[in-house]
């Protein structure tokens, strides 16, 4: 199988392991005429002068690498002293719906937050009491038939329709089989995208596909794709008006080894998570639209120069020069959480002998989304998680 370019260089980074991560991301849903640069802007006219955007919602998916574009998000808001909408625990009760009683020190007509990235069930109306009326929604994606091999190994306990399947050949053969429709759990086991953009769980025709994708079209300003997550990271970086240092970040809550899935295998996935699938493939068309409106040259170079940070900053930072077992992590604040079952999640051992302040750099790259939360939140709050122990999220 021919992997993506992010998963070729991760495998560069952790050859050893055989690792590549499960990456995912961009769409973009405001064709507004601002959001494009005029194809033949006159010559003599300057760049237009943009102010970096603060006020952000990203919607965290499952599977698609998501866990990376939060932990930039971290650390952006915690350098210019932002504030974050955080859920009490790791989640903001998902699987229910996304509430506004749910974030951690909101009341209504209290001050509005700046950042809010983790998991949910979207639930627009309930995000808007809580976030700025200019707010930039992202989210990202991934094509599902590689999702649904990741979502396979990770929710294998917690999804009773991939636990009573004795192999993904097995659940893929005859999914039906194992799969009982609305059972707890099981909307990790099919059209888990479509879930967590809180799309309507059975639209009856393809005219109701058809407005749920544009509803999201609608809502969201831009969704990253996974298997192009450096592309994607460029154009976030350009709709935010950022700089390009801001979205240099390294994988997190890669897989070892992950499987390598046939092409009759994938088009299963697909099959089966159609309204993912529908989705997606929307969702594709308007990201390769944005990167032509960019400039296809210009989206290469940046590209170019993004990797090379990332790579400039993990021979600096890390120990291996890259991601490594969990177990080889001393330090419980930068071990990822394993979840129940099989899957094996890699993390980040700093290198020895750092200066203090490129410690505390290097450290931040490094540290797990539920961690990282808890320090916010001690920041915000002066409570939350002592950040050694994160609990099963
Ligand atoms: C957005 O919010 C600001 C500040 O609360 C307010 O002044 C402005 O009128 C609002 N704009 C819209 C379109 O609601
Ligand atoms: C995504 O869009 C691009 C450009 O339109 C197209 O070449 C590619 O085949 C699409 N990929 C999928 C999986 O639909
Ligand atoms: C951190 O908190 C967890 C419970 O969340 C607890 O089990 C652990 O002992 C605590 N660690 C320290 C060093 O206080």
């Amino acid at each position: 199988m021919k992997l993506p370019p992010t998963c070729r260089r991760l495998q560069v980074l952790a050859a050893a392991l055989g690792v590549c991560v499960t990456v995912g991301f961009v769409v973009q849903f405001l064709v507004g005429p601002f959001q494009r640069r005029p194809p033949t802007a006159p010559a003599a006219r300057p760049p237009q002068p943009c102010r970096p955007r603060t006020h952000l919602v990203f919607l965290k998916t499952h599977k698609t690498g998501s866990s990376s574009v939060v932990n930039l998000l971290h650390r952006f808001g915690e350098a210019h002293g932002l504030r974050f909408a955080l859920p009490h625990r790791y989640q903001f009760g998902y699987p229910s719906p996304f509430q506004a009683s749910r974030v951690k020190g909101y009341r209504p007509g209290g001050p509005p937050f700046d950042i809010l990235c983790h998991h949910m069930r979207f639930n627009l109306p309930e995000v808007q009491k809580v976030m700025p009326n200019d707010t930039f929604y992202f989210s990202i994606v991934r094509d599902p038939g590689t999702l649904g091999e990741s979502a396979f190994a990770y929710y294998r306990a917690i999804a009773p329709a991939f636990r009573r399947a004795p192999s993904l050949g097995a659940f893929l053969a005859s999914p039906g089989r194992f799969y009982e429709p609305g059972a707890r759990g099981n909307h990790y086991a099919r059209n888990l995208l479509w879930f967590d953009f809180g799309l309507p769980s059975a639209p009856g025709d393809a005219g109701a596909v058809a407005a749920a994708v544009a509803g999201v079209e609608r809502a969201f300003a831009l969704v990253l794709l996974a298997e192009h997550f450096d592309e994607s990271l460029v154009l976030l970086r350009d709709a935010l008006c950022w700089a390009e240092d801001d979205v240099a970040a390294f994988a997190h809550n890669g897989r070892r080894a992950p499987a390598t899935l046939s092409a009759a295998q994938a088009a299963r996935l697909r099959a089966w998570n159609a309204l993912d699938w529908a989705l997606y493939a929307h969702l594709n068309r308007s990201f390769w639209r944005r990167a032509e409106a960019f400039g296809a040259a210009r989206l290469r170079d940046e590209v170019r120069r993004l990797r090379e940070r990332r790579d400039a900053l993990a021979r600096r930072c890390l120990r291996g020069g890259g991601p490594v077992a969990a177990g080889a992590i001393a330090d419980g604040r930068l071990r990822p959480f394993q979840p129940p079952g099989r899957a094996e999640i890699l993390g980040y051992a700093l290198r020895a002998g750092l200066p203090p302040a490129e410690r505390e750099r290097c450290a931040r790259l490094a540290t797990p989304e539920l961690q990282y939360k808890d320090i916010l939140d001690r920041r915000q709050f002066g409570t939350g998680g002592n950040g050694t122990a994160p609990p099963g999220a």
